[in-house]
């Protein structure tokens, strides 16, 4: 299949364009390089042995995207562009609702103008919300409590809405946990700008020398060790699960379902820490701090849904997670070249 990948330059877009190649599809980016350089595309190139498309596109332009349509014969798209910060979207909600939620209506809209109904969307187990039932199943109600999280939630709604109204549609919402790790070449990874929010890329920045050290928000939960815990899952692994979804689309019709893209386990910040302090041979030193505002003590997923119905299971373990973002980040320790 030829699928547009938006935000094809970002962390799991990027690597997800690798596995659509590498599975015989083909790819075309869309990114406006809001929160991504350029570099990654020569990178990806490289990797894949093949020059790739790529529009430099505001998606929230409605003429620049349908003219995306009319040059390029697509089968599909997987949609990942979008801003993701959860603290700077309570900062800046009008920013995230305008951005996000446009571009996925701007998108779809060309879509179905060009007859092309089969949509992957990046979702998130931010969805849940703070479920008291640790363990997420997708048929859990779905609610926010940041404004990214309200522009997945209605995005998913936009989504269910129009697969009920046209049954041509064939709709994939990918719920992630927590996607870590690199391409084990050491060559694409995570990049984040400026101060990193999630926990991984501020551990791999702490063991390159960038970082001090780590503050641990909270050791007083009702956790395994007190500190929180998340379901980690390999960057390698989440872009296999939108290859699988594509497969599943292209042989049932589902109309609109929802998947969890999640290991199953439950992994504690210090059991990351640990982890990674073995895969780098460095110390990571860190601080227990007070609670982050909004944080859920503990979840991950029940993926049984997609091992079931995607053939679909991660493969990599918290080793290897740890291995390959060492990799990346020792190999990139200013991140990507401007
Ligand atoms: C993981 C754990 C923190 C940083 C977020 C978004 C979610 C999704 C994934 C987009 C928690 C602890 C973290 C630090 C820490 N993003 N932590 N010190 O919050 O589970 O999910 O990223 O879809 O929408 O909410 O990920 O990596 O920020 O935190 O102790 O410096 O690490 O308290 O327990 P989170 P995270």
């Amino acid at each position: 299949m030829r699928v547009l990948v938006t935000g094809g330059a970002g962390y799991i877009g990027s690597h997800t364009v690798l596995q659509l190649l590498a599975a015989g599809h083909q790819a075309v980016i869309a990114d406006d390089f809001s929160n991504a350089k350029p570099s990654v595309i020569d990178r990806l190139e490289s990797l894949a042995g093949q020059s790739i498309p790529v529009y430099r596109v505001d998606l929230t332009d409605r003429a620049a995207t349908t003219e995306m349509f009319a040059v390029e014969r697509l089968d599909a798209v997987i949609h990942f562009a979008g801003f993701k910060a959860v603290g700077e979207s309570v900062a800046k909600p009008l920013s995230y609702y305008q951005n996000n939620l446009d571009s996925t209506l701007s998108v779809l809209a060309a879509m179905d103008a060009h007859n092309v109904r089969t949509f992957v969307f990046s979702s998130s187990a931010t969805v849940y919300g703070d479920n008291p039932v640790r363990e997420r199943t997708e048929d859990m109600p779905t609610t926010a409590t940041s404004p990214y999280g309200w522009t997945k939630v209605m995005s998913e709604q936009v989504l269910a809405d129009l697969a009920n109204a046209d049954d041509r549609w064939r709709i994939a919402v990918l719920r992630y946990f927590n996607p870590v790790g690199a391409h084990p070449s050491g060559l694409i990874g995570e990049d984040p700008s400026g101060f990193p929010n999630n926990l991984m890329p501020f551990v791999a920045q702490v063991a390159v020398g960038r970082r001090e050290k780590l503050s641990v928000f909270g050791d007083d939960y009702d956790t395994v060790d007190g500190t929180g815990v998340r379901d980690y899952i390999h960057v390698e692994d989440l872009a296999a699960g939108h290859i699988a979804a594509l497969d599943r689309m292209r042989a049932v019709d589902d109309g609109w379902s929802a998947w969890n893209l999640g290991s199953g386990d439950g992994v504690s910040v210090l059991a990351l820490v640990d982890s990674f302090a073995r895969a780098s041979a460095r110390e990571i030193p860190y601080e227990i701090v007070p609670r982050r505002p909004g944080d859920a003590p503990a979840y991950w997923a029940d993926a049984s849904k997609a091992n079931a119905e995607l053939g679909w299971r991660t493969r990599k373990t918290l080793d290897e997670m740890c291995a390959d973002s060492w990799r990346w980040q020792s190999q990139n320790p200013g991140g990507y070249p401007d």
